[in-house]
């Protein structure tokens, strides 16, 4: 898979992605990560990518030619599955669409900024749009970041335990379930005696009972 990142702050992403799984799934080449500063695509003398809005309104709004030409060159390059828009005024990201997007070939990621994008951008280029959950972020970086990382972990061959990403919280509508490691006992704290017993139905219905629980009390709106 390759990614493609679309940003006015390139240095943001040298440390997400220089760690742990996404580090060592580009340097095992499951996934390329290119990040793309905006600014020099730019063809006004200050480089400046973005400008006040139209109709008055506080906030400025990035333009569209620095923002086109920059698509309009990696579309050139190569053909992309989806051109992703990360924006707070649009669907949720859930982990459905994270297991979609982990079998795309190529990818592009445009962080907005400021206000956000002129509308034509959206209507014109983009082909999706993703928010990473209901609330405000100074950029779309850090959501471009949440994204790479949900999507790269899927990758087959990404993470050593494959199973591991498969019982995921999500993956079936369910949160996981608990889960303990040694000491058995810490401090009197026990560990339920059935992950002790070496059964594996005993182990799994149990397992199982404690997902729904957790998502009844927790996330109730995941079962509807
Ligand atoms: N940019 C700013 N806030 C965001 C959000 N919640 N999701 C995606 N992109 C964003």
């Amino acid at each position: 898979m390759r990614i493609d990142i679309i940003t006015i702050f390139p240095d943001f992403f040298s440390g997400p992605f220089s760690h742990s799984i996404l580090k060592r799934a580009q340097e095992n080449n499951f996934v390329e990560i290119h990040i793309h500063d905006l600014r020099p695509y730019s063809t006004n003398k200050q480089k400046s990518v973005d400008d006040y809005q139209f109709g008055g309104g506080s906030g400025m709004v990035m333009n569209i030619q620095p923002i086109d030409d920059c698509i309009s060159k990696l579309k050139s390059e190569r053909d992309y599955d989806e051109i992703i828009y990360l924006t707070p005024d649009s669907q949720t990201l859930k982990q459905e669409t994270c297991n979609k997007l982990s079998s795309a070939k190529n990818l592009v990621l445009l962080c907005g900024h400021y206000k956000g994008i002129d509308q034509r951008i959206r209507e014109k280029l983009i082909t999706m749009e993703i928010s990473i959950g209901d609330y405000v972020l100074t950029g779309g970086e850090l959501a471009a970041a949440v994204l790479t990382d949900s999507i790269v972990r899927l990758i087959p061959g990404a993470i050593s335990d494959e199973t591991s990403a498969l019982s995921d919280s999500f993956q079936d509508n369910l949160l996981s379930h608990p889960i303990y490691t040694r000491p058995s006992e810490y401090k009197g704290w026990k560990v339920p005696e059935v992950l002790l017993s070496g059964n594996p139905k005993f182990i799994d219905k149990w397992r199982e009972e404690k997902a729904l629980e957790r998502t009844k009390n927790i996330r109730p709106d995941l079962l509807k």
